[in-house]
C-alpha cells in the first residue's frame, strides 16, 4: 500500500494512501493518524446512494453518515453553515474531526468547515472523483464561491490525512473519469519517466474504470503534487506549474458560462493551446498525441462572441502580472517555465485549442 508523507515547512503533515478497498480501512487509518474524539462524517449525497452499503458500515465508527446534496451552484457559505450545524447537533468537539467523502466540491465546503468550525478541527479528505483524487483532496486549499466568481473566499487547512481509494471511481460517468485523467495527463507532462509512459500505455483502461489502471495513475499524480504543495504550501512558487494548460482552460470555461465544458475537457484543450507556444520543444509531437487522446463529449465549437470574451478572460486571470498574462510552458517534457505571453500569444494558443 503506497502511503506518500507531505511534511510541511509549517510542521503540519498529510500523509496520502492509494489503495484500492482503504475506504473500507478509514477507521483503522484514522486511528493510526491519531484522531479521536467525534468525528463528524461529512458525505456527498450522491457517492451515499450510489456507496450505500461501504458508507453506511462506517457509520458504527463514525456515526451516521451526513449526506449534504452539494453543487457548485450549492459551494457558497451558506452550505459551509449547515455542515457546521450538524457537526455541533453531532456534538463534534475541539479534540474532534471531520471527515470529508465526495467530490472536489464537497472536499473544498467541508475542508472549509473544518478550518472554521470551533476555530479550526483536523480532518480527513476522501476524494470521491478522479479530479479530486489527483487535485483538490491534497494542498490544503479549501473554498467556496461568491457570485463574482469561483473560490473566492476560502483558508488554507491541510487534511491529515488524504484516503484515494480507487474502487469509488467504477461509479463515475465516463465524463467524469475522462476530466480527472485531463489533470493525469498535465501531471504526466511536467513530470515525464514512469508517469508519462503509464499514461500513454493505460490512459484508456483507466478512463473504462479500471481500478489497476487507474491506482497508479492516481499515485503518480498524487506523488508529484505531493512535492510541489510541500516545496510551497501556501502557492507563492512552484504551486504555479500546476496550472499547466489552464490558462487557456479557465478562459474556455468562463467564456461559455462553466456549464459547457467540464473541467478537464477545458485543461486539455488548453493543454493543447499551451502545447501551441512551445516552441523549439523537443517532443512537442508526443506531448500533443497523448493530449488528443483525451475524450471531449462537448463540441469545441465556440461562435465569436465567445472567442472574445476567452481571450478577455485570459487577460483578466488572477496570473496577470503588469500587464502581461502569465503562462506556464514546457521547455521539454518534465520541464515547465513561466513565461509572459503577449496578446497575439494569448490568440494563438487560443486558436490551437480550438483547432
Ligand atoms: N482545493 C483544490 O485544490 C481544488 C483543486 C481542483 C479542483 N477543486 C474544486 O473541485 C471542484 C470540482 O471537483 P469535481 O470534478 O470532483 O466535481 P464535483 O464534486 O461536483 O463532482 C462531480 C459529480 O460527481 C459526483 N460524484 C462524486 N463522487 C462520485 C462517485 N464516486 N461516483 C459517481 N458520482 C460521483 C458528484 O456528486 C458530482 O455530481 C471544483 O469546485 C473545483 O473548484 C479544488
Ligand atoms: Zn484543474
Amino acid at each position: 500500500m503506497p502511503t506518500i508523507e507531505v511534511r510541511f515547512a509549517s510542521g503540519t503533515r498529510t500523509d496520502c494512501v492509494i489503495e484500492p478497498g482503504a475506504l473500507q480501512r478509514l477507521p483503522a487509518l484514522c486511528a493510526g493518524a491519531g484522531l479521536g474524539g467525534t468525528p463528524g462524517l461529512l458525505c456527498d449525497a450522491r457517492v451515499l446512494s450510489l456507496h450505500p452499503d461501504a458508507l453506511l458500515s462506517l457509520g458504527e465508527h463514525f456515526g451516521d453518515p451526513i449526506g449534504r446534496a452539494v453543487s457548485e451552484a450549492r459551494k457558497t457559505l451558506p452550505e459551509v453553515e449547515a455542515m457546521c450545524e450538524a457537526l455541533t447537533a453531532r456534538g463534534v468537539g475541539r479534540d474532534g474531526y471531520v471527515v470529508a467523502i465526495g467530490g472536489g466540491v464537497l472536499t473544498d465546503l467541508a475542508g472549509l468547515a473544518a478550518a472554521l468550525y470551533l476555530r479550526g478541527v483536523p480532518w480527513v479528505s476522501v476524494p470521491s472523483t478522479l479530479l479530486a483524487q489527483v487535485d483538490a483532496g491534497l494542498g490544503g486549499k479549501t473554498g467556496a464561491n461568491l457570485s463574482a466568481g469561483k473560490n473566492l473566499i476560502g483558508a488554507f487547512h491541510q487534511p491529515r490525512l488524504v484516503i484515494c481509494d480507487p474502487l469509488l471511481l467504477a461509479t463515475l460517468p465516463s465524463r467524469e473519469r475522462w476530466s480527472g485523467l485531463a489533470e493525469v495527463v498535465k501531471c504526466a507532462l511536467l513530470e515525464g519517466g514512469d508517469l508519462l509512459q503509464r499514461c500513454e500505455r493505460d490512459l484508456e483502461q483507466a478512463a473504462a474504470g479500471e481500478a489497476e489502471a487507474l491506482a497508479p495513475l492516481v499515485e503518480g499524480a498524487v506523488r508529484l503534487k505531493a512535492r510541489i504543495v510541500a516545496a510551497d504550501e501556501r502557492e507563492g512558487g512552484q504551486r504555479a506549474f500546476l496550472n499547466l494548460g489552464h490558462t487557456v482552460g479557465h478562459a474556455l470555461e468562463a467564456a461559455t458560462g462553466y456549464t459547457h465544458f467540464s473541467h478537464g475537457e477545458a485543461v486539455a484543450l488548453g493543454l493543447r493551446g499551451m502545447l501551441a507556444l512551445c516552441d523549439g520543444m523537443p517532443e512537442r509531437d508526443r506531448a500533443l498525441r497523448l493530449v488528443e487522446r483525451i475524450r471531449i463529449a462537448a463540441g469545441s465549437g465556440l461562435d465569436s462572441g465567445q472567442r472574445e470574451a476567452a481571450l478577455q478572460a485570459m487577460r483578466r486571470d488572477k496570473k496577470v502580472r503588469r500587464g502581461g498574462v502569465r503562462f506556464v510552458l514546457l521547455e521539454r517534457i518534465g520541464t515547465p517555465v513561466l513565461r509572459e505571453a503577449s496578446a497575439e500569444d494569448c490568440a494563438r494558443a487560443l486558436a490551437a485549442a480550438l483547432a
